[in-house]
């Protein structure tokens, strides 16, 4: 059977990108085939190179283009979209087409300290302010809203008396680079003996 190949993007460091590209380092099922950003300072897009990875940064005006941004990736023959840490809204036909194919990853509790200009630091901040006394991270399919497509999976962490910003992201973090990998590999895998019964 061909590999699935799957195609992130990112906009910003690039850890959760980098983990994903190393956890399917040897497996050859799944095929990290590209890794998109719109940030050229995104340290993911250097290291993907030299891993040999196919690398692609992209300004903002292209993006809107997004007929030319689809027909990209068909012309790659992406299956598969990972949002890591992506901060443009995902055009429509994109959302249409990879439905239930794109999944995202968000640093809090949704439907909780999600949406548009909720990203990073803001989220852990209004946690903390509101006293939460947990968080965690969510994982879910992209639609054309910002972090609203459904849930797929869920970790919950305590939010102990003296976190702090800097704290509260790295046990958040923590959570990330542990599930994400997995839950895509489950995913995908559920996908294709779908599509294969
Ligand atoms: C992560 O916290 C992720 O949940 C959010 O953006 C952050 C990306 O971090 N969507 P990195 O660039 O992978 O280090």
């Amino acid at each position: 059977m061909t590999a699935i190949n799957v195609a992130i993007f990112i906009s910003g460091y690039g850890s959760n990108a980098l983990n994903i590209i190393e956890y399917f380092d040897k497996k050859k099922s799944i095929n990290i085939a590209l890794l998109l950003s719109n940030n050229s300072q995104s340290f993911a897009i250097e290291k993907g190179q030299e891993k040999g990875i196919e690398t692609v940064v992209f300004n903002n005006d292209s993006f809107k283009n997004n007929d030319l941004l689809l027909h990209y990736l068909l012309s790659k023959q992406i299956d598969f979209i990972v949002l890591a840490g992506f901060l443009k809204l995902i055009p429509k036909n994109i959302t249409h087409h990879f439905a239930e194919k794109m999944v995202n990853i968000h640093p809090s509790l949704l439907p909780k300290y999600g949406g548009k200009g909720m990203y990073g630091k803001q989220v852990h901040l209004a946690v903390l302010e509101n006293k939460e006394t947990e968080s965690g991270i969510t994982i879910h399919y992209v639609n054309e809203e910002y972090d609203d497509g459904h849930i797929i999976f869920q970790k919950k962490v305590s939010v102990e008396h003296g976190d702090d910003v800097v704290t509260l992201t790295k046990k958040i973090q923590q959570l990330e680079h542990k599930y994400y990998p997995k839950i895509i590999e489950q995913v995908i895998t559920s996908i294709v003996s779908k599509e294969f019964k």
